[in-house]
């Protein structure tokens, strides 16, 4: 277990075994932000009054509520991918989409959970319920950070072991309580104070039939980064001599070009190209269009086809997409997309432009975001920077899917010369 004093965005969380230890880290809390011994939202802190003896039992109880937990959530949601980590431990992203539900909660899915009077599940499990779909890329991502926040602690395991730890769920009929430190990626961190009230309205919601009570432990402090920083710390950690560095983020509904210094204590954000609906599903829809009009067109195909063959290709000339009992090579519907893509996007050619400039510079360039888990997406990025440029210095990282959050994890360890 980590020291449960700290707050930072690495920590790895915690069952804390002591309740005194918890009833004094509130009571700090508390003072440290109102100086009245009030909770952030204006509420009295709640504590439990049960104490630990020696021995390991608890002893008296006046006030039999549950002991709070402490955790942190790093969380990324994306247009088309629900990225988290809880507790430092990151699970497999989720889609982004959500439904609300006509009927009860369903019982055996993950990302399911009552709240406000209505039933939700998120991620494909949702296409076999009935109910109204939302779809982050529809202009849910930051309006809804609520259910994604919901959505992302429910696929977690992170609540199911609350449930099974006799501390925290002492009593099994009072609802389980969580102090949860946040860290949100958006490249609207302009928004801070309407997602601090979105996420100030959540205090309860149900899971499993039973009531978990939220308390956000640092909205007062800076609780949102920027999306590419994840990105950016792992660029400079592999490149300490690096002062400055480019981020180019293709993700599902956006592309983003980033220009990063390094910082002392924090990357910062010099410049930020961002075309907003210029992202994978963007791209998907110009294959798909391609698709359509050469030889294996003319029959019924959804977009997320192409989803699956671009994440099934392993090779850059080889795009493998199935039909029926029959596997098709649209390496070239994919190349001619990807023309039309940058043809017919304004934004999009904006923001390779501003990428293509700094790489003449000499800037060097570190590529991120789901797109570029993507063999073929990236080789053809990468070869429309480079085109008459000597000696491009671009490079895709590692996991590019996940790295805009998993990089987080080094934010705490960040100090340079
Ligand atoms: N392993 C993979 N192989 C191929 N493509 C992938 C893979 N993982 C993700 N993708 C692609 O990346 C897209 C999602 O990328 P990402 O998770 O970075 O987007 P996002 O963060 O949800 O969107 P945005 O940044 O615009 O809010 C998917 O639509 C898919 O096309
Ligand atoms: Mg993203």
């Amino acid at each position: 277990m980590a020291n449960e004093n700290t707050t930072n965005s690495t920590d790895v969380l915690n069952l804390v075994t002591d309740t005194e230890v918890v009833n004094a880290q509130l009571e700090k809390d508390s003072k440290q932000t109102n100086g009245n011994g009030n909770g952030k939202n204006g509420k009295k802190t709640v504590r439990s009054k049960s104490t630990r003896t020696n021995s390991g039992k608890t002893s008296k109880t006046s006030d039999d509520r549950n002991t709070w937990v402490r955790a942190t959530l790093n969380i990324d949601p994306g247009n088309k991918m629900l990225k988290f980590s809880c507790n430092g431990s990151a699970s497999s992203p989720v889609p982004s989409i959500y439904k609300e539900l006509k009927g009860d909660l369903p019982v055996g899915k993950a990302g399911c959970f009552g709240y406000k009077g209505k039933n939700y599940i998120v991620g494909n499990a949702a296409h076999s319920l009935k109910g109204k779909l939302y779809k982050s890329y529809e202009g849910h991502k930051t309006s809804k950070i609520d259910i994604w926040v919901l959505a992302a602690l429910t696929s977690d395991s992170f609540l199911d072991e609350i449930l099974q730890d006799e501390h925290y769920n002492k009593y099994p009929s009072k609802p389980c309580r969580i102090k949860l430190n946040i860290n949100i990626l958006s490249l609207t961190t302009e928004k801070v104070a309407a997602i601090k009230k979105t996420l100030q309205e959540i205090q309860s919601f149900t899971y499993r039939n039973r009531t978990f009570e939220i308390e956000f432990t640092n909205l007062e402090k800076e609780f949102i980064h920027t999306e590419g920083l994840g990105a950016a710390l792992t660029a400079f950690k592999k490149c300490p001599d690096l002062d400055e560095i480019g981020i180019l983020d293709l993700g599902g509904g956006t592309i983003a070009f980033s220009i990063l210094i390094g910082g002392k204590y924090h990357p910062k954000v010099l410049e930020q190209y961002p075309a907003s609906g210029g992202g994978m599903v963007s791209v998907a829809t110009c294959i798909f269009d391609s698709i359509n009009t050469g030889d294996i067109g003319g029959q019924h195909r959804r977009l997320d086809t192409i989803f699956a063959a671009l994440k099934t290709a392993k090779a850059v000339d080889k795009v493998p997409y199935r039909l029926g009992n029959k596997t098709h090579n649209i390496d070239e519907a994919v190349t001619d997309g990807l023309d039309k893509w940058v043809d017919d996007n304004p934004t999009v050619l904006d923001v390779l432009t501003k990428a293509g400039q700094y790489l003449l510079g000499g800037g060097q360039i570190f590529a991120t975001g789901g797109g570029f888990a993507s063999p073929v997406i990236a080789n053809w990025i990468k070869e429309y920077l480079s085109n008459e440029i000597d000696d491009p210095q671009f490079e895709v990282l590692d996991n590019p899917h996940v790295i805009n959050l998993t990089g987080m994890e080094l934010l705490n360890d960040y100090v340079r010369d």
